[in-house]
């Protein structure tokens, strides 16, 4: 049955929704003129443009822009920001193979990348071009997401932005800058050290994916001394707290969910990472944390987004931070610590 597809564009992302024609109708009669002040309209015969934004409603009309039939194929290939063809890195990663297509074993690799880049991408344009000068990866590991954001830097945005990667293991900077180089990306490049020692200066741009347990709180602390205008890091572990938890937990009015692994583990993560957003705010970040990609693919799927603001520090917030403390039985977050709080 033919469907129309509706896609809502959301900073973050974008949500599609397929309505069968009646439904569809009933759908845009109750969008246009009240949510959308302007409907356009193209088809092989024709453009419209129904205007509500005057004191009158007009429909104007106009030539065809699009005079090709659109395809109603099923199998329509699905436009990737950043496509495998032509891209020397993704070859040599392993993830496409010399004719630019992707391998049957990297297709979940290949989609994550994509998605990272559907969320992180509109995040990196938002930031003026003169403000976006440096971009730091803490613990890029086999450095994926790292060409990823150089790429579409590059390719996409056309900008100029340093991209570097830190990563301890002496072994995977060799083998990425030497990638960097073959691919031709001059912006970007790796150093081996680890996060606490990497001298953030300049940075604009902070991000650490699944950068492990307090390595997280090392990369934020990092962004925020430089006073990156956007921090982005998806958690992995998150034992510090953990153990604060459970040693707490046999005298906690919450005993009943602590004496069960899988809430521990997940009052960890919920606890550590809600006390980190406290702490971007704290530093006037406005912060957002959601999902960035489905469960099925990793568990470790928590981004959380710290935007900067001109914001003034509020100390209630530490009356926030010292109260979810006392509430968990946890002495010391260690991100207090890398902030100097
Ligand atoms: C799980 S991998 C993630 C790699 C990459 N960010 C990704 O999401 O695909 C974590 C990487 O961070 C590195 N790492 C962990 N702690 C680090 C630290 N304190 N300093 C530098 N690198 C670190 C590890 O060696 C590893 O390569």
């Amino acid at each position: 049955m033919p469907q129309l597809s509706f896609t809502w564009h959301y900073k973050t992302r974008d949500i599609v929704k397929n309505h069968p024609l009646e439904d569809a109708l009933v759908e845009l009669k109750g969008l246009i003129g009240s949510e959308f002040n302007l409907a356009q309209m193209s088809t092989t015969a024709g453009d419209w443009a129904l205007d509500f934004t005057g004191k009158t409603v007009r429909l104007k009309q106009a030539g065809a822009t699009q005079t090709a039939p659109v395809s109603l194929a099923h199998d329509r290939e699905k436009v990737r920001p950043i496509p495998a063809a032509g891209r020397v890195w993704m070859r040599e990663l392993g993830i496409a193979d010399k004719d630019g297509k992707v391998l049957p074993t990297a297709q979940d690799k290949f989609r994550q990348i994509n998605r990272y880049v559907e969320i992180l991408g509109p995040m990196l344009k938002a930031i003026p071009a003169s403000r976006l000068g440096k971009v730091v990866d803490m613990g890029a590991g086999k450095g994926y997401l790292t060409f990823a954001v150089a790429d579409y830097l590059a390719a996409t945005l056309k900008s100029e932005a340093r991209v570097v990667g830190v990563e301890m293991r002496p072994d995977l900077v060799a083998l990425c800058n030497a990638i960097a180089e073959k691919s031709g990306l001059t912006q970007l490049s790796f150093e081996q050290g680890t996060i606490d020692a990497f001298d953030s200066t300049g940075a604009s741009v902070l991000i650490a994916l699944h950068a492990c347990d307090t390595a997280t709180d090392d990369a934020i602390a990092k962004g925020i001394s430089a006073g990156a205008e956007l921090i982005v890091v998806a958690p992995c572990c998150h034992k510090q707290i953990r153990r604060e938890i459970e040693a707490a937990a046999a005298s906690s009015p919450l005993d009943y969910l602590m004496k069960h692994g899988i809430f521990v583990e997940r009052q960890a993560e919920m606890v550590t990472d809600g006390i980190r957003a406290l702490i971007l705010e704290y530093f006037g970040y406005s912060t957002k944390v959601f999902e960035f990609i489905s469960d099925l693919h990793t568990p470790k799927n928590v981004l959380i987004v710290g935007t900067r603001t001109n914001r003034a520090r509020d100390p209630a917030i530490l009356d926030k931070i010292a109260a979810a403390k006392a509430m968990f039985g946890i002495r010391r977050h260690y991100l207090e610590g890398a902030t100097g709080l």
